[in-house]
Formats: structure tokens, C-alpha cells, sequence
């Protein structure tokens, strides 16, 4: 396989003296789209905003293309739960802040939000969108810088079920349309099978121990996808097994182990 893209190395991560996350590697290749899978407070903000230079405060390092990045990148898109638009700034210019949307930016803007489904709306203020349109003009943004990989802290889970579909195949679209990355927090088995070539299922760590990727599993069912397809039980079983298992590091059938960070 080729070099990894993005490379992560958590050897740990602390919140007031407690460990929130130990000896945790993640790697990510050009193209592949990754979900990382886990319950409640697990971690898988953190280690998102740390893959995204929101936190420095870590023992550890996050290479891209094997050079060590200090902090956000304008080649990783990052898209939270929430669209976080700022009110006071029309759709085109929340698309290219902090650049002003004149020119080259605003004409950048304008084919995005051709891309996105939003044709005409770039003189809207954010409180004129629904929420699924908030978060597409979000998703747009998160393209603006033409990044070669997202970052998507469960981007849909506000929205219907319907909408979220959309904003599914929209995901899917603009991934192979611009060849990029993606790494996708999500709570819901049934989207990472859908998305992801690669699902990281994350444990909370026991007795002080900090959590982690505790398990792997590939998802090589042929795109496009259908959604909840029968094809999946046998992955969608082992995802619930994994989730459900918070001490068992058992191997199954179908995913293997991840083993601890070598150097860390
Ligand atoms: N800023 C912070 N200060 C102190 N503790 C924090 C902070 N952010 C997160 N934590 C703690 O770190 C742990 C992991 O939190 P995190 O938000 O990464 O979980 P998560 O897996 O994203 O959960 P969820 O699925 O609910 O979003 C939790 O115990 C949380 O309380
Ligand atoms: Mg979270």
C-alpha cells in the first residue's frame, strides 16, 4: 500500500491529570475514508480535533505526508456537528473566511455552492438556511481550501433522516470528486459501513487506563452502496459485538486486532 497520507501517533492525551487516550495510532491513506466508531466519551472528539491542530496539548505527533504539523492545516477540512456559520456574514463569505468572498474567492465560492446543491444562495444569511442546508454551505467551506483530506465530527446526526441520507451521498460525492480523504466521527453502524473503507472501532480505557482504536475492520462491499444492505449483517454483527465488548480483546472472524503503536 502506499505511503499513509495523515499519520497519528497518541502516545497520550490527558484532561486534568486524566488519561483520555493512550498508546493510539491512526493512519490514513490518499483516498480512504475512515470512520472512527465508539461510545460515549470514548475519545473520538479528541482525537479528531487533535488529527485537526485544535489541540496541542498531547504526547504525540500528527504527520501528513510525513511532515509534522504544529497545529490546523489548510489541507485538512474540518466539519463539526453543528455548522458553526457565522450570522453576520452572508453564505459566500462564511464559505471563504477568513478571506473576504471577492473575485477569485467569491467566484470559488459560488461553484462550490454549485457543487454542495445550493446554487443562488451566496447572498443568504445563515439564518435563512434549514439545517441541512447550513450544513452543506458547512461542507463547502470545509472545501473552500481544496484540502486533500475531511475531518467530520458526526456531521449529520442533527439532521432528519432523510436529509441525512443526502448529505451522505453529497459526503460521497465530493470525496471521489476532489480524490480526497476523509475521517468520519460517528455514532451510527449502518453510515460507517455506508462510508467508510475502513472502520476504527474505540474503547473508553478501564481503571485510569486511557482509551483508544481498539479494533479495525475493512468494509470491502462494492460501491455504490446500498443502504442497509443484507450483504452487511455479518459486519454490522461484529461492530455491535466490538461496541459492546469493553474489556473482550478478543479477536473475531472478521476484524482483527489493532496492535499498540509501536513506538509509542
Ligand atoms: N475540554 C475538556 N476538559 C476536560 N475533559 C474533557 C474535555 N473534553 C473532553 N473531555 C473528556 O474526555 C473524554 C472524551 O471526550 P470526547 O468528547 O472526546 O468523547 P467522544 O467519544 O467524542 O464522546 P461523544 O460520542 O459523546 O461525542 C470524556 O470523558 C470527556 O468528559
Ligand atoms: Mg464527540
Amino acid at each position: 500500500m502506499s505511503e499513509p497520507l495523515l499519520d497519528v501517533r497518541v502516545r497520550a492525551k490527558r484532561y486534568d491529570g486524566r488519561t483520555v487516550l493512550a498508546d493510539t495510532r491512526l493512519t490514513i491513506h490518499p483516498g480512504e475514508i475512515v470512520s472512527l466508531l465508539g461510545p460515549s466519551g470514548c475519545g473520538k472528539s479528541t482525537l479528531l480535533r487533535i488529527v485537526a491542530g485544535l489541540d496541542r496539548d498531547f504526547d504525540g505527533e500528527v504527520a501528513l505526508r510525513g511532515i509534522r504539523l504544529d497545529g490546523p492545516s489548510p489541507e485538512l477540512g474540518v466539519i463539526f456537528q453543528e455548522p458553526r456559520l457565522l450570522p453576520w456574514l452572508d453564505v459566500a463569505n462564511n464559505i471563504s473566511f477568513p478571506q473576504r468572498a471577492r473575485g477569485e474567492a467569491a467566484r470559488q465560492a459560488a461553484a462550490l455552492l454549485d457543487e454542495v446543491g445550493l446554487p443562488g444562495i451566496k447572498e443568504s444569511l445563515p439564518k435563512a438556511l434549514s439545517g441541512g442546508m447550513a450544513q452543506r454551505v458547512a461542507i463547502a467551506r470545509g472545501l473552500f481550501s481544496r484540502p486533500c483530506m475531511l475531518l467530520l465530527d458526526e456531521p449529520f446526526s442533527a439532521v432528519d433522516a432523510i436529509t441525512r441520507t443526502r448529505l451522505q451521498d453529497l459526503l460521497l460525492a465530493v470525496t471521489r470528486a476532489h480524490g480526497m480523504a476523509a475521517l468520519i466521527v460517528t455514532h451510527d453502524i449502518d453510515e460507517a459501513l455506508l462510508l467508510s473503507d475502513r472502520v476504527l472501532v474505540m474503547q473508553a480505557g478501564e481503571a485510569g487506563a486511557g482509551g483508544g482504536i481498539v479494533h479495525e475492520l475493512l468494509v470491502t462491499t462494492t460501491r455504490p452502496r446500498e443502504r442497509h444492505a443484507a450483504e452487511d449483517a455479518p459486519l454490522r454483527r461484529v461492530l455491535l459485538d466490538r461496541l459492546a465488548a469493553r474489556s473482550d480483546r478478543a479477536a473475531t472472524s472478521a476484524a482483527r486486532t489493532v496492535p499498540a503503536c509501536p513506538s509509542c
